[in-house]
């Protein structure tokens, strides 16, 4: 028997006439209605968001998404940090980098529903009483950037390799940043950047 062909029992029959009917109706009286003047709880379940609680930079937050939301949407379109760049958008330029749970990771290639119960820091979250951390002013005074595009995920892995390992050599620097390109070519100095910050002592978050 083909799908269409099966009987529909009468509560289900009854369930959809009433609720076509519903909205036909509400159609009828309101012919303006909006999705987004609907109460949030009807809104979200007609689009098929999900909710997610996540910690990020500090701050708890709940939302509700599209389960195809990716992490690096939901950080630059849900919660307005822009800090947070999109470039491939592959999983392969690094510039989306943000730490989850205290791992560098590409926040374009993951959805944000994956990150429900976890602790996210983006570029702004290094920020300490509106001062800049340490590795942020590394990049200034080392001039680490040019158009700046890919700056924030350079930032967030040279604080990841750093936070991991303080002293690292400079072949452990090359590999801890080999996961973020530059399309200016600024290497040199970004390399550089991050012997400076290594020179300095970095602020731990969690400190
Ligand atoms: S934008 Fe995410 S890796 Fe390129
Ligand atoms: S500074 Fe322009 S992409 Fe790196």
């Amino acid at each position: 028997m083909k799908k269409s062909d099966k009987p529909i029992n009468s509560s289900r029959r009854k369930f959809l006439k009433g609720m076509s009917s519903g909205i036909v109706g509400a159609y009828a009286i309101t012919p303006n209605l909006k999705i987004e003047n609907l109460p949030k709880e009807i809104s979200d379940s007609i689009e098929g968001k999900i909710k997610l609680t996540i910690k990020v930079n500090g701050d708890k937050i709940s939302k509700s998404v599209k389960p195809n939301t990716t992490l690096a949407e939901f950080i630059r379109e849900d919660l307005k940090l822009t800090g947070t760049k999109i470039v491939c958008n592959h999983g392969e330029c690094g510039s989306c980098t943000v730490l989850m749970n205290g791992e560098a990771v590409y926040s374009c290639h993951m959805l944000a529903l994956d990150a429900d119960g976890s602790e996210i820091i983006t570029v702004e979250g290094l920020l300490k009483d509106d001062e800049l951390h340490s590795v942020q002013q590394s990049f200034i005074d080392k001039d680490g950037l040019q158009c700046g595009f890919c700056t924030p995920g350079q930032i967030m892995s040279a604080y990841a390799l750093l936070k991991n390992n303080s002293k690292p050599t400079d072949e452990e620097i090359k590999n801890g940043m080999s996961g973020n390109l530059c399309r200016c070519g600024a290497y040199p100095k970004i390399f550089d950047s991050v012997k400076d910050a290594v020179s300095k002592k970095i602020w731990l978050l969690e400190e």
